[in-house]
């Protein structure tokens, strides 16, 4: 079976597909058979982003991303890891859904009050006790490459008992070039490309 990870968040734009395609694309790099489902229907962020991708340039996403309607239980049976992007803010009874479906609940967040504020509540809902609780993991992203925002932030949500990645994805315009052109951060030009596709591996070894 699959390692199922679910990313989700109780904000909208805290950086959910941008992590999703890239984490996926960080299990692809490690020779691992990674898919991307994508089940923000309102958006379809991920996907839209594989469709951005120029074909035959060599820099597409080299892995599938699916919409919940394609997705058979064929196509899955083989996947070591199958990423599941969804929307913010999600309903309580999809939340629980989620939960039971996945190993892990990746929970992006920046380091700002704001932020932390709604993904202590989200965390809160999910339970700490509890299984679904158990399964929630946050990480930190948009995290200034300058200062320690990150650092703090990660210490204060340990502190309260909550399950935190270690590794900061850091604030980078090299994802936000990726996005537009359907590529990964590792693809574009830029200064910090490498760097911030650094970050992404390093998650990806905490996650699987
Ligand atoms: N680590 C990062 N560094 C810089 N920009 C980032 C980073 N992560 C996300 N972004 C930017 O933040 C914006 C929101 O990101 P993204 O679309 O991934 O969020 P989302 O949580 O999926 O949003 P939605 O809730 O609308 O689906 C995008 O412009 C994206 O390029
Ligand atoms: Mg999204």
């Amino acid at each position: 079976m699959p390692r199922v990870i679910a990313i989700t968040s109780e904000k909208g734009g805290v950086g959910k597909s941008t992590l999703a395609v890239h984490l996926t694309g960080a299990f692809h790099q490690r020779g691992l058979h990674a898919v991307l489902v994508d089940e923000d229907g309102r958006v379809g962020s991920s996907l839209r982003w594989a469709r951005r991708s120029p074909p035959g340039a060599g820099v597409e996403l080299a892995f599938p991303v699916l919409a919940p309607d394609d997705v058979r239980p064929k196509k899955l049976a083989d996947a070591d890891v199958v990423l599941i992007d969804t929307e913010g803010r999600p309903k309580r009874k999809e939340l629980r859904r989620l939960a039971t479906r996945a190993d892990v609940i990746l929970v992006p967040c920046g380091p700002g009050a704001l932020e932390l504020e709604a993904t202590r509540e989200l965390l809160d809902f999910l339970g700490g006790d509890g299984e679904a609780g158990r399964k929630a993991r946050v990480v930190l992203t948009r995290v200034p490459p300058v200062g320690r925002a990150g650092e703090e932030a990660r210490e204060n949500l340990r502190d309260e008992g909550l399950t935190v990645c270690n590794t900061l994805v850091r604030h980078y315009a090299a994802y936000q070039k990726a996005a537009e052109l359907g590529v990964l951060a590792c693809n574009v030009r830029d200064a910090r490309a490498e760097t911030a596709w650094n970050d992404i591996l390093t998650l990806s070894r905490e996650l699987l």
